[in-house]
């Protein structure tokens, strides 16, 4: 079986959707293995969004998602990498599939952060890698 690191960003927090995130991890069949809330450092944000460093969003996007309460949420189920992507939708929340979280919950709000609400880890290495990040010995 498989796990996967599930982020309710800081907009996602701030509009009251951590519930309904969870609600619909649950609703897939997915199980939480760790939660927790908590304002992120920096410094974890840069390890974790390392694969984005040197793009023009990523200061902006780190600065956000340390600018609030986050959700940090471990899930398990066989394949719910591409199973909570899927229920994520595409990264863009105006262009992500009704019926997604993006979709259904998302839009874009003029601001040079994409808020999208929610993380799900891409591949297994970048689960492993996120999931030593945010709970470290799990
Ligand atoms: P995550 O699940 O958050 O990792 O989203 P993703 O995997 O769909 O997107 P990706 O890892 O490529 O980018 C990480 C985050 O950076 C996104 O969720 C957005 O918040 C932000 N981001 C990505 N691409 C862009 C972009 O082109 N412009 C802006 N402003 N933000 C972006
Ligand atoms: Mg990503």
């Amino acid at each position: 079986t498989e796990r996967s690191l599930v982020l309710v960003k800081p907009d996602g927090h701030a509009r009251g959707l951590t519930g309904e995130v969870l609600r619909r991890i649950e609703a897939k069949g997915y199980t939480l293995v760790a939660l927790e809330v908590r304002v992120p450092e920096v410094e974890m944000l840069h390890r974790h969004y390392a694969e984005h460093e040197g793009k023009p969003f990523f200061e902006p996007l780190v600065e956000f998602m340390s600018s609030g309460p986050v959700t940090a949420a471990v899930i398990e189920g066989e394949r719910c990498i591409e199973g909570f992507r899927a229920l994520a939708g595409a990264t863009d929340p105006t262009a992500a599939a009704p019926g997604s979280i993006r979709g259904d919950l998302g839009r874009d709000w003029g601001e040079k952060v994409q808020k999208n609400i929610v993380h799900g880890s891409d591949s297994p290495e970048s689960a492993a890698r996120e999931i030593d990040i945010w709970f470290p010995g799990l």
